[in-house]
């Protein structure tokens, strides 16, 4: 197996196929896309984070056959997650590629059925997986046809890991890790995975506070998973560098915003860090020569809990540091404030990314060194 970090590349696949003029490639892409009301893309990016690795593959003469799931059918056909939109799209981006119907109408997918796998490879000469964001899932599409096809990585899976093990492996110091998001139980494990690599982890985010309540502090009606405070305790009392919210945007009853210190009253319910900690947290940021943003600072799709999250995205925005975004509502909070490009990188993956960072590893990237160690051809006969 290559080491960790080293991938086959579409060169080496193209050497490996002897060329990939008229050469059948399958390309495994995360089109994953958010879906209005109206059933129609909301956000087109995971569509157009694969155009560089489908260009690569045409303009070397091969024919691409994509494939996705998209949404969490539960195993059989779904029209609310038919790959027709995704389809359209990709017929205006990148007309001659073929797509496949949502992987996920087939139990195999998810099962890792090695019966949909020969279905999938069936005709083809390569196969590509270019889908970071469903990498960490052990699926038929992502760990199978390695096994058993010349296989490569694309150019965003590659890059992904590139920038996102660099971050684990040689992070530009101080490396200032900012977590939010609702839920502590998902991030505790990258949180510790962190602490061994990060100069300080920061956190806001609905998640402060089981942090704020493992400190003692009245939490009010926020957010709070009781089962996890005792090892947020852990956590902190180990000395970890770790910083908490100051202060506190909360929504009293009667529909009023108040700002608090850390001790709410028990039916205020906090929803945003509030402005002394936004400048501390910015501070931190603007010290930083290295910054992963993973989670928004409070509810920000409402214009009175947006502050927050605002303030950390252009603080990034506005840092000298190596700036990696992560995680789809994060990614949503800049995309709202038009700040998108001013970020280094900005991850297509939420769960791929931050199991990533925790672990170092993904089950579609051992699936791909595998693959190279043991050459083209189908080992499993
Ligand atoms: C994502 O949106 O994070 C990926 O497409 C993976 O989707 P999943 O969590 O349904 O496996």
């Amino acid at each position: 197996m290559l080491p960790t970090g080293v991938l086959p590349t579409l060169e080496s696949l193209r050497d490996a196929l002897g060329g990939l003029h008229s050469r059948r490639i399958l390309l495994r892409a995360d089109f994953n896309v958010p879906l209005g009301a109206d059933g129609a893309i909301a956000d087109d990016f995971r569509i157009k984070a694969a155009l560089p690795t489908i260009r690569f593959l045409e303009q070397e003469g091969a024919a691409v056959v994509a494939c996705s799931h998209l949404g969490r059918p539960d195993g059989q056909p779904d029209p609310r997650y038919s790959m027709a939109p995704v389809q359209a799209r990709l017929a205006e981006l990148a007309p001659g590629v073929e797509l496949l119907e949502n992987l996920r109408f087939d139990p195999g997918e998810t099962g890792n059925d090695d019966r949909l796998v020969r279905r999938l490879i069936q005709g083809c000469d390569g196969y590509v997986n270019d889908a970071f964001g469903a990498s960490h899932r052990a699926h038929a599409s992502i760990t199978g046809p390695p096994g058993h096809l010349p296989s490569a990585a694309g150019r965003l899976l590659a890059e992904e890991a590139r920038v996102l093990l660099g971050l684990r492996a040689e992070p530009k110091r101080p490396f200032a890790a900012v977590l939010g998001g609702a839920k502590v139980s998902d991030k505790l494990g990258v949180i510790g995975a962190l602490l061994e690599t990060a100069d300080e982890v920061v956190i806001g985010g609905g998640m402060c506070f089981t942090f704020l309540a493992a400190l003692g502090r009245s939490v009010g009606d926020s957010l709070l998973e009781a089962e996890q405070i005792e090892a947020c305790a852990r956590l902190l009392d180990s000395g970890a560098p770790i910083r908490l919210p100051s202060d506190i945007t909360a929504l009293a009853p009667g529909e009023r915003v108040v700002q608090a210190g850390t001790d709410l009253r028990p039916n205020w319910r906090g929803l945003d860090i509030g402005p002394g900690t936004a400048a501390e947290f910015s501070d931190v940021i603007a010290e930083a020569g290295t910054v992963l943003w993973n989670g928004p600072m409070g509810l920000f799709e409402d214009p009175r809990f947006a502050a927050g999250t605002k303030v950390v995205a252009e603080a990034l925005a506005s840092s000298r540091a190596f700036t990696v975004v992560g995680g789809g509502d994060s990614v949503a909070a800049i995309r709202r404030f038009g700040l998108e490009e001013e970020m280094d990188h900005v991850s297509t993956g939420g769960g791929a990314s931050l199991e990533l960072i925790e672990q170092g590893d993904l089950a579609g990237l051992r699936a791909l060194r595998e693959s190279a160690a043991t050459g083209e051809g189908d080992r499993n006969g």
